[in-house]
């Protein structure tokens, strides 16, 4: 095989950055905006986020890191979706961790994007790349006919988008080299540092870390004959009672999901549902048959979630009590729209601040 050729204009302004870091930054306005493999103008509707450095106290590379980037043992592994109608909710998400973080330039983020989707692999990647040009990241493309004949539908159609299930994945495609990862949903920010979020131990067997909330009556995620049926229903024998977590937010050790096949006993449960409704939500009833009650429960800080407000109505909900650590408007409500409506509630305000959405015709506008 031939070497690749590496075409110039890709080297020239690698060396000029690395001798004036600021030229990749100014002398290329037209990165944002580029030309698809069909020749249609992609427009980049975000705008370059600040760079984050690390502060001193960060730890570097051990001699043990050779390899690839992603294997580094002083990293923190962060893996979200990315599609059309959160992306700019993941961008914002991103920046948030990057704010907070006393070690922005060891997050290393894991993004899962549909592999037939529009915008694909390609342009989300230039995507990120453009709003944040020094963040180590990967795109994976998720093939989403794994799961297409498992989803059975649920009562909300947004719950039913295959990248949903791709966090019950991760474990497959994430390199194999990431034991540990902290999955978020796109609809989050966070206001903290996300190492402390990472240093939480996982004791015994304990596969997932997450809030949990056991003062919700758990009976309700089930229909009555999947509590009816003792073959189904024993499946909580042995543990500590069940409560109710949020799988927007996990802490996931992935070396002990790959040793117990945990992915698996997730799709058992998925296909039980196509045949008997055992259920009414979507990707997280799965979660709670196959790890409730066997929850590393992480403090209530690391999950304000329900921000969205109700499902049906349009209602504002205001914080809990107590400290914050991540802000997630779970539900149908998002701050984008809600902001880009005119009709934000009050807690939209804290996700404002983190939005890097410009919209093309605002770039035209500044040129
Ligand atoms: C950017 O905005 C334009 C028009 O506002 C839209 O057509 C395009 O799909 C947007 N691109 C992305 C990546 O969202
Ligand atoms: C919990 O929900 C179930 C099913 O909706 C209901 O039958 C039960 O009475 C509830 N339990 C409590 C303590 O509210």
């Amino acid at each position: 095989m031939p070497p690749r050729l590496i075409p110039l204009f890709s080297i020239i302004p690698l060396f000029l950055s690395l001798f004036c870091p600021s030229f990749a930054i100014r002398s290329f306005p037209m990165m944002t905006d580029f030309i698809d493999e069909s020749n249609v103008i992609f427009y980049n509707n975000f705008t370059e986020a600040p760079v984050y450095r690390n502060g001193h106290e960060c730890p570097v590379s051990a001699k043990n890191d050779a390899g690839s980037p992603a294997c580094a043992s002083f990293l923190v592994h962060v893996a979200m979706t990315l599609d059309a109608e959160y992306l700019r909710g993941s961008i914002a998400a991103v920046h948030s961790v990057l704010m907070h973080t006393s070690c922005p330039e060891n997050i290393y983020f894991h993004f899962v994007a549909s592999g037939s989707g529009k915008p694909t692999v390609a342009e989300l990647t230039r995507v990120v790349e453009s709003t944040f040009p020094s963040l180590a990241f990967k795109v994976y493309p998720f093939d989403e006919k794994l799961v297409t004949n498992l989803i059975s539908s649920s009562i909300r159609k947004a719950l039913d988008n295959p990248l949903n299930y791709a966090r019950s994945y991760l474990a497959d495609i994430l390199d194999q080299c990431v034991d540990r990862v902290i999955y978020l949903d796109s609809d989050i920010v966070v206001v903290d540092d996300i190492r402390k979020l990472w240093s939480i131990s996982l004791t015994g067997s304990r596969v997932i870390g997450a809030p949990e909330y056991c003062h919700v009556n758990f009976t309700k995620y089930f229909s009555d004959e999947f509590w009816f049926d003792s073959k189904l229903s024993k499946v909580f024998d042995g543990r500590r009672r069940p409560c109710y977590f949020n799988t927007g937010v996990m802490v996931m050790d992935l070396g002990k999901w790959r040793v117990g096949n945990y992915g698996a006993k997730i799709e058992e449960w998925m296909e039980v549902q196509k045949e008997r409704r055992i259920y009414e939500l979507g990707s997280l009833p799965p979660f709670l048959l196959v790890f409730g009650g066997d929850v590393e429960p992480i403090r209530h800080r690391w999950n304000q979630h329900g921000l969205g407000g109700h499902n049906v109505l349009s209602s504002c909900r205001s914080l809990h009590p107590g400290p914050v650590s991540l802000l997630h408007w779970s539900g149908k409500g998002k701050p984008w729209r809600r902001l880009d409506e005119g009709n934000p509630c009050p807690v939209d305000r804290l996700w404002a601040p983190y939005d890097l959405y410009r919209p093309f015709s605002q770039h035209q506008e500044q040129r």
